[in-house]
């Protein structure tokens, strides 16, 4: 254990999964630390860029696993750095989108402690980008919207219907277990032949992908994989993805026969 008593936090976004997607100011973060307290959404390849002498401690909140409150995240926060020192808070994608960071921030500094920020390669933009979905496009798309469909109480946000009234890229977190229900709504008012992606555990070894429009979402619904995180994806910017390209000249093929 390296020895340094002096409390500090750094929270660092650790970028959308695949480990050389820190940017390199997190990465000496974290070699400098002597506590990590990691999400779920951490790679296990990134952790184990970092040697044992450090701890490395899982306060995520994923099923599966014992999920700690918010609450029990930011005193572990506190606790590890006055016993220890400098603690990495490593938190997926970029910490300021839908990460709670403020609510850590403001803990921790309530006791004292110095809190940097080092942001990080928010999916949001990383995740569509690596299977080249463009946000904006000139002629086509001129602004994104980056939401979570359904608000504290499970009920979908008026930000879905807004989103779905204008022509913005809809990028969609948290939405996966709720695609059927998501799409419902968006066709409401959005044409059938609008262009839909799902991307999960994207940047990753794993990553797995559907497209479709949303006309037609029978065969996304298979592939879904309710455990993992994911990220869908509406508006006519994903028509830019060859697979979505190549199930289109299908479909007008066999209409045609
Ligand atoms: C609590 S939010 C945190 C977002 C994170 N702060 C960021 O900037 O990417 C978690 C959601 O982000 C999305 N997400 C994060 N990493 C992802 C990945 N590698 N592939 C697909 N979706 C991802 C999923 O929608 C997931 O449910």
């Amino acid at each position: 254990m390296k020895l340094s008593k002096k409390a500090k936090v750094t929270l660092v976004g650790a970028g959308p999964g695949a480990k050389d997607l820190i940017t390199l100011k997190g990465l000496k973060a974290m070699q400098s630390a002597d506590v990590i307290l990691y999400d779920a959404l951490v790679s296990e390849e990134l952790l184990s860029e970092i040697d044992d002498s450090t701890l490395k401690i899982y306060v995520g909140k994923r099923c599966g696993k014992h999920s700690f409150t918010q609450d029990e995240i930011n005193t572990l926060i506190v606790e590890h750095a006055f016993q220890y020192g400098h603690v990495v808070r490593l938190k997926g994608g970029d910490p300021f989108v839908f990460g709670r960071a403020n609510e850590e921030i403001d803990y921790v500094e309530s006791f004292g402690v110095v809190v940097d920020v080092i942001p990080g390669v928010s999916s949001v933009i990383a995740v569509p980008g690596s299977q080249g979905i463009p946000m904006t496009q000139r002629g086509i798309s001129s602004s994104f919207w980056v939401m979570t469909a359904t608000k504290k109480d499970g009920s979908f946000s008026q930000d879905l219907k807004f989103a779905s009234q204008s022509e913005t890229t809809m990028v969609i977190l948290m939405g996966i277990r709720k695609f059927k229900e998501i799409i419902q709504e968006v066709i409401k008012y959005r044409n059938p032949l609008t262009p839909f992606a799902i991307i999960q555990n994207g940047t990753m070894k794993s990553e797995s992908f559907s497209v479709g429009c949303i006309g037609d979402i029978s065969g996304a619904v298979n592939n879904i994989e309710d455990s993992s995180p994911g990220i869908i994806v509406i508006g006519d910017v994903v028509a830019e993805h060859p697979s979505f390209f190549e199930e289109e000249v299908q479909r007008v093929l066999y209409s045609s026969l």
